[in-house]
């Protein structure tokens, strides 16, 4: 990782500081990447399903933190999809969708009325459907129609159960002809991913990259830039400063963002602090890869700090999830440096008992 500003050392990042401010203890759920990992696998196991053919390919509909798995998933299997995979956030499904589609329902707590909404209309069409929920509506209507339900564990943040939405999105992806079986890699993951959690986590060095990282961005915007397998893991990153943090995130995706973004830099000074961090893997284009480099260079006056930072491991599954281990742990950290309890997330709880309070939307 480069960074282009001066960090600060003195605030220190270690597991008392960290319980201080991380009342619910939201560390636990993010160190835990690697034991939710093998019991996903066990989960989806659990729900025994037979596998049978979609042509149509498999749509993950979910919000939030429940939408991340199919984007993970479809990131993960890359060039190995022989079927379209994709992540609809929305109420409804793409038009494309056919009865020859898979549709994954995904929400953690079931109760998310635009995947309910999606669940309505793969029924509608006929299309198969699998939910993945801890529980809620989701599970109820799943149980009453005969629809097979993955079940997750219960007592997470949505957002902090991404490792069970990503196994059942890829276990699905497999069951329905999409992808190849990732048992053996997710498990090869898991391990790898303990000794990231050693290396990043509160136990590791205070220089850490990841400690190194939060220090560095706790005063300022992110704008995170991703390219293929990393661009999801963008979005991730957003979202997790967005709810753990408590700050404001943006995300976009090279080489589109050297044909615009990269001029806007220029009026950042002006209007507050952005600091650009940019997503690297071994998979990403030579001349993607470059243009890092040179968007780095070009923006480091404008920027308050600039970070290029290369995900960790072999496969697809190793790279894939270290980022997102070290995008959580660093929201984390922000949080914890801003002196911000990392998992309330009012205002969507707000928003959603205010919805609820009006009448919903007739199909
Ligand atoms: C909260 C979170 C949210 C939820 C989203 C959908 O931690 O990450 O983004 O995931 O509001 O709710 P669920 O996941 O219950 O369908």
């Amino acid at each position: 990782m480069a960074a282009s500003s001066s960090e600060t050392t003195e605030l220190r990042l270690d597991p008392d500081a960290i319980a201080a401010v991380d009342a619910s203890d939201m560390l636990a759920d993010v160190a835990g990447l690697p034991e939710h990992l093998r019991d996903a696998l066990w989960k989806v196991e659990s729900a025994n399903l037979q596998p049978w053919d979609s042509p149509g390919g498999l749509v993950v509909a979910g919000m939030g933190g429940s939408a991340v798995g199919g984007a993970l998933a479809r990131a993960i299997l890359g060039d190995h999809a022989s079927r379209p995979i994709l992540a609809s956030r929305a109420y409804g499904l793409p038009a494309w969708t056919t009865p020859d589609t898979t549709v994954l329902c995904a929400s953690y707590s079931g109760n998310t009325e635009e995947t309910l909404a999606c669940y309505d209309a793969a029924g509608a069409l006929g299309a198969r459907r699998v939910a993945v929920t801890s529980g809620g509506r989701l599970a109820e209507l799943a149980r009453a129609d005969g629809v097979p339900v993955i079940p997750v564990a219960g007592g997470f943040q949505p957002r902090a159960a991404v490792a069970y939405l990503t196994v059942a999105a890829l276990e699905v992806a497999r069951l329905c002809g999409a992808g190849p079986r990732m048992g053996s890699e997710i498990d090869v993951a898991a391990e790898h991913l303990e000794q990231l959690v050693v290396e990043w986590g509160p136990e590791g060095a205070e220089d850490s990259e990841a400690k190194a990282l939060g220090r560095a961005l706790r005063d300022s915007v992110p704008v995170i830039g991703g390219a293929g397998l990393t661009s999801p893991i963008a979005y991730r990153w957003k979202t997790q400063f967005n709810e753990n943090a408590k700050i404001p995130a943006f995300t976009h995706e090279l080489p589109e963002l050297d044909h615009n973004e990269v001029v806007g830099w220029q009026g950042a000074p002006a209007l507050g602090r952005f600091a650009a961090v940019f997503l690297d893997d071994s998979d990403t284009h030579p001349r993607v890869k470059q243009r890092m480099s040179l968007t780095c260079e070009l923006i480091a006056d404008a920027a308050t700090s600039t970070h290029l930072v290369q995900s960790r491991g072999d496969t697809a599954v190793q790279r894939v999830l270290s980022l997102v281990l070290l995008g959580d742990l660093v929201s984390l950290y922000v949080a914890v440096l801003r002196g911000t309890d990392p998992t309330p997330v009012d205002a969507l709880e707000t928003l959603k008992r205010r919805l609820a309070e009006s009448q919903p939307p007739q199909p």
